[in-house]
């Protein structure tokens, strides 16, 4: 089970990279679509709406980029809505809300608040424009198609990425996964949490995904129970580093990211993710 587990999601995370989207693994994740919404209530805009809201005739194609004009979609449903979730690989359930908080402005998510993202002077992984920083979540995490600069889509989240930013706000946000030397040192760094206070943690930073197996790009998140398996070293190490090296964030440029986002310290502190440890941890 466990093996067939890691062969899977490791072609997948292959064929997301490789093919762009592109794979013909979607029919085995149709019925994921109905556990998503299980956990957490408030986690994310992107887990656990995704299968509930849809009205009905949504492509969720990659292909859905820039064929049709944007004609009555409200700009916000590209960072939040189907029209999200459409922009990632065929089956993709994960949306930029997803890693980026319900409104773009939380901490406590993987990806970086938005607020005052749209002017920085470059963006994560070296990318000179914003557009190449989007690009490298709808290419990575999601395993999309790159958008170009008027498709309506990329015109809809900037719209709303402004509207949160300030034009004076141009330093680029450090992006610094947190590298320790091997799985030993990350369970020495993150021994004694409160799994009391990792639970609330927990459901905010981990159960949009984990709670009902979101496809994420091309690759499910293994459910909450597989997660509990892990050793605490290699919990931290996952959620630091996207997975062990050679994923790709042992580059620390994240050009190639592994299938789960990396959480950095300044979303997740070193006590917080303590905490959700010694929760996923605790004996039931
Ligand atoms: C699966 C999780 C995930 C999804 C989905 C996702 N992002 Fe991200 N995003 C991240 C992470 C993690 C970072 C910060 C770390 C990094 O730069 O790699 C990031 C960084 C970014 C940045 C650059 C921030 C910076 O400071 O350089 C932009 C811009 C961005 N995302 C936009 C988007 C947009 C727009 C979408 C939806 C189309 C989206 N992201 C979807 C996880 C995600
Ligand atoms: C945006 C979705 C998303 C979020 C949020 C997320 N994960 Fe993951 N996680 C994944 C995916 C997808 C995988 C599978 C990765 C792979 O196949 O390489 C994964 C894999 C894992 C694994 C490896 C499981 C195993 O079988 O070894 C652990 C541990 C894990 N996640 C813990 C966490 C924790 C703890 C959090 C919260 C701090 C978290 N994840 C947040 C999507 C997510």
């Amino acid at each position: 089970m466990n093996m067939r587990f890691f062969l899977r999601t490791h072609l997948l995370a292959i064929l997301a990279t490789s093919a762009c989207g592109d794979t013909s693994e979607d029919g085995d994740e149709t019925s994921d679509g109905t556990g998503v919404e299980t956990t957490a209530a408030d986690s994310t805009g992107g887990g656990e709406t995704t299968a509930a809201d849809s009205t009905g005739g949504e492509t969720t194609g990659g292909d859905s980029t820039g064929a049709d004009s944007t004609g009555g979609v409200d700009p916000r449903a590209y960072y939040d809505g189907e029209a999200s979730a459409a922009l990632g690989a065929a089956g993709n359930q994960s949306r930029c809300s997803t890693c980026h908080s319900d409104d773009g402005t939380a901490t406590g998510y993987s990806g970086h608040t938005f607020q005052n993202i749209a002017y920085k002077d470059n963006y994560k992984g070296g990318a000179a424009d914003l557009l190449g920083g989007v690009n490298a979540c709808v290419t990575g995490w999601m395993a999309g198609e790159a958008l170009t600069a008027e498709s309506p889509e990329y015109l809809g989240l900037v719209e709303f990425m402004q509207s949160i930013s300030d034009p004076a706000e141009t330093t680029p946000n450090p992006i610094m996964p947190e590298v320790l030397a091997d799985e030993a040192a990350y369970e020495a760094a993150y021994g004694g949490g409160d799994a009391t206070a990792g639970a609330a943690l927990f459901t905010t930073a981990c159960g949009g995904c984990h709670g009902g197996a979101l496809v994420v790009g091309s690759v499910a998140a293994p459910g909450a129970p597989m997660v509990s398996m892990a050793t605490a070293g290699r919990i931290a190490q996952q959620v630091r580093t996207s997975g062990p090296p050679p994923s790709g964030m042992s580059d620390a440029m994240d050009t190639t990211p592994g299938p789960m986002p990396f959480f950095e310290l300044d979303e997740l502190s070193q006590q917080e993710l303590a905490d959700i440890i010694a929760f996923i941890k605790a004996p039931a």
